[in-house]
């Protein structure tokens, strides 16, 4: 008989999801990167595409045979497997060949025409540019309230009608301002539209915040970022406590086309079990580097969750925040000029966009990340024309902070 033990993330994400005997014993999942599956037979063929189209519910313990890769592939079930026990109260998950495939995913499987959106402003501007460009045609309203506006989040929710579904993304990037999870799920659950609560956790999560826990029904993430890590692979991942929705994004993932291929899914799978180490050694670093910085007389605001003055935003990291992270946003004197002659001075940290990777990354967003917002979206989130987001990796903090000081240095 096998012993079965209650063991903790960091134990399951080594040992879940991956049986050696299905791989002739390699102690690393294999990779497979067949399109197609041979069926047992063709009952079991009928079988899971009844199970695979949602007509029938597998039995416990039913083996069902696997169909077409576009659907699902074993490297895809392996990594979905992994990834649960790191999201604190998570029961499934469903992997996307990039964040942008899972939030739209997410957007498509639960945004009817018709249906109304609340979320938090700043998106990524990814994100924002999809609510625009492609939701809003397709007859879906939006209605953006501003990030840490707790109240103002919480009418809007009363106030909509048909309403699907309310995403936050907190903190939100760039600004790093963040809204409350807790007080969202309250106010989504007590809609009579039961409307879902989604959660943009690509900053935090899912080491330092868990919007499960705090009510949320699904967590999106770019795990092209700190869930893979090296900056080498497009990723996305969304998990939830109810198999039901994940089985109906699966549903939507298998007509759109978009699930992570193998052998992305193989990277991410020996990516996940560094995800606390790596997030640790970089939000370790980069509250020592904001704590270093934060007075320099070339910068007009240090933005960087343990810093916070504001009693709100600290109120909401204290209760949904066990570390301040790894983004650094910097509000410089001097406007554009100042940030891109900031951008060009630095050695260490390259000028790139994404974050999370254990390098270092500096970009200007109002140019660039968040470049798809209107002016006045841009103005009314405070991205301004001085702003540089920085992504701090396991570089030693000494060395960074030189480099980073020298930077500010010829600044002011
Ligand atoms: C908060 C956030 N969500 C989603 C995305 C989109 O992810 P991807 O680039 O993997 O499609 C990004 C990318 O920068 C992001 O920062």
């Amino acid at each position: 008989m096998t012993r079965k033990l209650t063991v903790r993330p960091e134990t399951a994400v080594l040992t879940r999801g991956y049986d050696p005997a299905l791989s002739v014993g390699s102690a690393r999942p294999a990779v497979f990167r067949s399109s197609t599956y041979v069926f047992s037979s063709p009952e079991s063929a009928a079988r899971s595409f009844e199970i695979a189209l949602g007509k029938a519910r597998p039995a416990p313990g039913e083996n069902v045979d696997l169909i077409y890769a576009r659907i699902s592939h074993p490297n895809a079930q392996l990594v979905e497997e992994q990834v649960v026990p790191l999201e604190q109260g998570a029961e499934d998950a469903a992997v996307f060949n990039s964040g942008m495939a899972a939030i739209s995913s997410v957007f498509f499987t639960f945004c009817p025409p018709g249906s109304t959106v609340v979320h938090t402003a700043p998106l990524y501007g990814g994100t924002q540019l999809f609510l625009d460009a492609i939701l809003t045609p397709l007859g879906v309203r939006t209605v953006a309230v501003d990030a840490g506006d707790k109240d103002g989040l919480a009418r809007a929710i009363g106030a909509a009608t048909k309403l699907a579904l309310v995403l936050v993304e907190t903190p939100a990037n760039p600004t790093l301002r963040m809204s409350d999870i807790e007080a969202a799920s309250l106010a989504a659950h007590a809609h009579p539209d039961k409307p879902l609560v989604v959660v943009d956790n690509t900053f935090l999560g899912p080491a330092f915040q868990h919007p499960l826990v705090l009510g949320a029904d699904l967590v999106c993430y770019s795990a092209t970022k700190y869930l893979s890590g090296f900056s080498d692979l497009l990723a996305g991942v969304v998990l939830a406590k109810d198999r039901e929705l994940i089985g109906k994004l699966r549903g939507t993932r298998a007509v759109l086309g978009n699930i992570l291929q193998p052998d992305e899914c193989w990277m991410l799978n020996g990516r996940l079990v560094t995800v606390p180490l790596r997030m640790n050694k970089q939000s370790k670093n980069a509250a020592r580097i904001a704590a270093a910085l934060v007075d320099h007389p070339a910068i007009e605001e240090l933005i960087y969750p343990a810093l916070f003055k504001e009693p709100e935003q600290c109120r909401i990291r204290d209760r949904q925040c066990d570390y301040p992270g790894a983004i650094i946003t910097l509000a410089l004197k001097g406007g554009r000029p100042a940030a891109f002659t900031f951008l060009r001075s630095l050695t260490i940290a390259r000028n790139a966009v994404s974050l999370g990777g254990v390098e270092s990354l500096a970009c200007h967003p109002r140019t660039t990340t968040h470049s798809e917002l209107s002016v006045e979206q841009l103005d009314r989130a405070g991205i301004t024309e001085g702003m540089v987001r920085l992504s701090v990796g396991i570089e030693s903090w000494h060395d960074l902070l030189a480099d980073l000081r020298t930077a500010l240095d010829a600044l002011a």
